[in-house]
């Protein structure tokens, strides 16, 4: 698929998604938020879902957590416009709670859609929900900043797990280890790395200082 393909097709979901009733939360948004950014980003970032500014404008990450996303992209000389942002709920769940699992559930099909047209070389997760998707035993705490590569949907992605910018708002110390994380993402950019990458993987007992010392 061309670029101008992938944008039509993304554009068609995007339609579907404002239109969507498949679980109850498009009752209490004000706007759905399907996800914006390049057809042909090489990275992708998912979030958990809308929260009050997204259900306004219908735009992700444009609230203060996406202002932290923005001074992360800038730190790591990308782009916004250049990546894709998404979520894994497109409607904004009541009071900001918890996306539940039937809501993820129901959802699934618009990002499964999106990564199958982008297919970004890279799958940032932000946050546990998203993290879930793709690697549903992971610990947060424990794998943050780790890339690895996970098959989903028949291809290939280097997915790395972070945290929430809205828990890296709250906490100085998740301030500091979502920065360290974001450095390594020029590095997975480099084609070069991606054996470094299966390397560790294959080494199922490797310490997370061992897979860490690969990316610095
Ligand atoms: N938090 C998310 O998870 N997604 C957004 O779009 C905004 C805030």
């Amino acid at each position: 698929m061309n670029e101008d393909e992938k944008q039509k097709e993304l554009e068609e979901i995007a339609g579907q998604v404002n239109e969507c009733q498949r679980c109850p939360l498009y009752r209490g948004a004000n706007r759905a938020v399907p996800g914006e950014g390049s057809p042909d980003a090489k990275i992708m970032f998912i979030g958990e879902g809308p929260g009050y500014w997204e259900d306004q404008r219908g735009i992700p990450f444009c609230g203060a957590a996406g202002a932290l996303l923005d001074k992360l992209l800038q730190s790591i000389k990308v782009e916004r416009k250049s990546v894709f942002i998404g979520n894994v709920v497109k409607h904004r769940p009541p009071g900001n709670r918890d996306p539940l699992p039937e809501e993820i559930a129901a959802c699934s099909e618009w990002l499964d859609r999106q990564i199958g047209i982008i297919q970004p070389k890279i799958i940032v997760t932000l946050g546990r929900f998203s993290m879930a998707k793709f690697i549903p035993e992971g610990k947060i705490s424990q794998i943050h900043g780790q890339p690895r590569f996970i098959e989903f949907e028949g291809e290939k992605y280097i997915v790395i797990p972070m945290f929430h910018p809205a828990a890296a708002l709250r906490s100085l110390e998740i301030m500091g280890k979502i920065k360290e994380d974001f450095s390594k993402i020029p590095e997975l950019l480099k084609e070069n790395k991606d054996q470094d990458i299966m390397r560790a993987q294959e080494r199922p007992e490797s310490p997370k200082e061992e897979q860490l010392s690969l990316l610095q």
